[in-house]
Parts: C-alpha cells; structure tokens; sequence
C-alpha cells in the first residue's frame, strides 16, 4: 500500500508556544565557563560573551533561556555572583563536584540574554536556599521602587529592572543526587509557602514548579497540593499560584530504531501530565476562570552519560541516528503544543549540546540541523496530519513504549505559520528504507530542506560535517520519496 501523509493546513489544531524552542545554560562542565562565556579569547567581546556562539545561537531564534540550573542550583546563593568580580567569592560547588568562581552570575547573564535577544528563565535555590533569598533575588531583577536589593542592582550599574518573568521553584528536588532532597509532603508545603510570598511582591511571576517526569507519583501529589484556587491573601483571583509544572526527560539507545523511537516516550508523558493538572483542579475545585497551568519540559534531550564519558559525561558526541531521535522529539512537541507551555534544549552550548566550542571555533552537531529547521519554521499553530505508512514493531526504549503508542516509520507534525506557509515535518526512521509517499494538502512549488547523512553513526564531531542541510524544490507532483535516515521539512504556501 502507497504510504499517504495528509495535511490540513486550515484545520488547526493548538497554538504553538514559541517558548518550545527555549535553550538552558548551567554551570555545568564548559556550559558557561568556556561555552558562552570566555573572556581573553580572541572570539570574545569586551564581555568576555563568545560571539560565535552569540552569532550561532541568534539563528536558533531562542526565545527563552534557562539558567543557572540544573543541580548546580541547589547550593547556589545569587548574592555571590553579584558586584565587583574581585570581590566575589570563590566555592566549593557540590552538584559537579568543582570550584565556582562566580565570575558569571546574575547581571552577566541578563547583558548576555540581552545581547541574544532573550528572556531569561531563573531558578530558585530550594536546597541551601531561604525564602528571604529568594524573595531578594526576585527584588533585585525586577524591584522599581527605593528598596535593598533593587539599589543594590542599581549600585552594581543596571538602572532599569530585568523583569524577569520565570522562576522556578527549585529542580528536580525529588532527586537522590540533590543536595537537600526532599519529601513530595515537604516540597509540596514549601513550594505553596514560597509561591504566596513570591506572588505577594509580584503578582506578575510565572511560577514553575518542580515536577519528575509528569509519570510519577511526586507528579501527582504536588499537582494536587500545590494547584489550588487562588491564595485568599492574593489581590486578585485571576492570579493563580502555580502557572506551569516542570517535567524532564532524556533519551537514548545504543541501538538505532530504540533510539530514535524513544522520544515518543515524552509524548506519553506530556498526554499524562495533562490529565493530572486536569485532575488536580478539579479534585480542588479550581474555578474554570483561573487560566490552566501548562507543562514546562525545561530538560529534554538524547543523551547516555555514559557513551559522553569524560568531563562529566555531558559532552555528547552526537550521530545522524540521534539527529532524527531529537527531530521526532520536536515533532512531539509540535503535535502536544496545546499542553506545552514551554521546552529547554538541555543543554545550549557544550553540555548535552548541539553546538560545540573549542578555544578556535564552533561545531555544529548532526542535532543541531533539526533544531534550527524546527525553530525556524514550525511555529504558528499545529495543525492536523495524518500518516500511514506501516509501523516498527521490535524494541524500544522504554520497553513499555511498544505498548503504549504507535511508533510509525515516518513520524510526522505539522504547522501553519503567521506568514500563511505550511510546514511539514517528516523524520524516515528506517534504516533501509526510503518512502514514495502521496502528501495530500501541498500545493504549488514545495521548498524542501533535508538534512541525512551516510549511516546512523555519522557525526560532524571527527573534523567533518557529515550531517547537514540540504535545500530542493518539489512541483508538489506524484509521490515525494522521504529517504532512508532524514529528516525532511517541506514548505508551501496554504491556500
Ligand atoms: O542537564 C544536566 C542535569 O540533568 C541537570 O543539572 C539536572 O537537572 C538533570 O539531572
């Protein structure tokens, strides 16, 4: 049977929050410290900001930035990173197991989302940190008026404030590996404690808090504790205490067709999650007024800390096969955009990352070509498509998976832009196998991008790039043949 894939490019179906294409830099191995930040290399502003790096993430059109956690969080004090550099201290770091200089901190890193034309995303301290700290660093980015923190940023030579508008209340604290782990009972209380007060010095925050992986018991418990009907000492009902839940997830196989099936694992999560913030509002008796919380992924990515090794098992080396695994996960963001409400990269530069430094230059990843393609084009609003075209039925990673959701050769989503061009996103899988698919729903001349390379374990990580981008046009004619391990994104003007 001829594989079909139909568009319907004005059956739309969710809005697409551009915050799914939101990156996220820790102090983690040469995330910042040689990743974004490097000063004396000849690369670098008078920041000591990389440019190429600058210049190479602007293309990515990154709305967000996270920062500056992961479990670096869990033991850092803001206050450290602020003022003069000769005066701030230098730590013993307890997540990575190394010295911070705070060389970077706070205002560093708001200048560098400046210069990329981002909004930074912070993360609370809910392991060493206090209420009074985090009150202060909230006061600090955004206070306006003649108070503490907000002269103290104005001394350390920003007038404006930051306004920053996402917090979130600690990271993974459900994790044995976090400094001061906690129970889902106290984190639960803790986080509805610090989300009053917070919310009390301002209202605007968009507070996230701190789920597993939207499976998890954790999940269910402090969605349930924590989404309540607007706190009584609030001004207003309309200002609920929690707006988005975290949840995160990793990926990967040694094996191929696991690995690139994996990321549908997310999908069943996303569809989870959804059901529990449904539940836990009505279990609390939300009023429908009170906007729905959306789901944060703030980490997502494929990556086996064992395969990366070295400096901390966090500097991947990436093939064509984990190219197509992080395509099919943004095709699941595309496809679940009506519950997301935003999505990090984990991580931007270095760490888990697309995109490499060395002390010359910058190499792009094979994951980098579907980033950039997905960030570039599917934005707009998800609209419906449908693919047959056989399934793959062996192993996959998780194994539950196989039971759980269908996992076709072509994995598929599609959009409609602003601009009134439909995208169409189609990851070939097979290793084999190339598809002569009939694409109903295109019209007039298609642009096609395709990015593939020679064999699932090609990477640009050996001096060259095997994977990269290809542009074609097509007459919208006959059938398109997808081939073997690519990733096509096709373009067309809807009608
Ligand atoms: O992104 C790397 C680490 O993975 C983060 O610090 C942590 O939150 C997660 O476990």
């Amino acid at each position: 049977e001829t594989p079909v894939i139909a568009v319907h490019p004005s059956r739309r179906v969710s809005k697409i929050n551009p915050n799914i294409y939101a990156g996220f830099t820790e102090h983690m191995g040469r995330c910042i410290y040689g990743g974004i930040y490097d000063p004396g290399n000849p690369l670098s502003d008078e920041n000591g900001f990389r440019k190429d790096v600058l210049g190479a993430l602007k293309e990515l059109d990154i709305p967000v930035v996270r920062y500056p956690g992961g479990n670096f969080c869990a033991t850092y004090h803001w206050l450290d990173g602020v003022g003069p550099k000769d005066q701030r201290p230098s730590r013993p770091e307890l997540a990575w197991l190394g010295t911070e200089t705070n060389e970077f901190g706070t205002d560093e890193f708001m200048k560098w989302c400046e210069e990329l034309g981002t909004e930074p995303y912070l993360c609370f301290n809910f392991g060493t940190g206090t209420l009074d700290e985090a009150l202060a660093w909230v006061e600090y980015c955004n206070g306006t008026g003649n108070t503490y923190y907000a002269n103290m940023r104005r001394k350390n030579g920003r007038e404006e404030p930051y306004n920053v508008k996402y917090w979130a209340l600690g990271n993974e604290v459900w994790g044995p590996w976090q400094v001061e782990q906690m129970t889902k009972e106290a984190y639960a209380h803790r986080a509805v404690q610090w989300a009053k007060a917070l919310k009390l010095l301002d209202p605007s925050l968009i507070l996230i808090l701190c789920g597993q992986d939207g499976t998890a018991t954790w999940d269910y418990y402090t969605l349930n504790q924590c989404l309540l009907p607007a706190h009584s000492a609030l001004s207003t009902s309309a200002v609920p205490l929690i707006d988005m839940h975290s949840i995160h997830l990793y990926t990967s196989s040694n094996e191929h067709l696991p690995n690139a099936t994996a990321p549908l694992a997310a999908e069943r999560a996303i569809e989870i999650t959804s059901s529990l913030i449904d539940l836990a509002r009505i279990e609390n008796k939300v009023p429908p007024s009170q906007p729905r919380p959306t789901i944060c992924f703030d980490e997502w990515n494929v990556w086996d800390p064992i395969r990366a090794e070295g400096s901390l098992g966090a500097e991947e080396s990436y093939t064509l096969s984990d190219a197509l695994a992080v395509a099919v996960w943004l095709n699941v963001f595309v496809r679940k955009s009506r519950d997301l409400g935003m999505a990090c990269i984990a991580q931007s530069v270095n760490v888990i990352s697309p995109l490499m430094t060395t002390p010359e230059g910058i190499v792009k990843q094979t994951t980098w070509w579907p980033l950039y393609l997905f960030s570039r084009f599917m934005r707009g609003w998800t609209v419906s498509a449908h693919v047959s075209c056989g399934t793959y039925e062996g192993e996959t990673a998780p194994v539950w998976l196989r039971s759980a959701v269908q996992t076709p050769w072509l994995d598929v989503s599609a959009s409609v832009g602003e601009d009134g061009f439909a995208n169409l996103a189609v990851v070939n899988i097979h290793e084999e196998k190339s598809f002569e698919t009939k694409v109903e729903g295109v019209s007039g001349q298609v642009e096609v991008f395709t990015v593939t390379g020679e064999g699932v374990a090609a990477t640009n990580m050996k001096g060259k790039e095997e994977v990269a981008i290809a542009e074609s046009k097509w007459d919208g004619q006959g059938l398109y043949a997808f081939p073997k391990l690519s990733i096509t994104l096709m373009r067309w003007k809807a009608e």
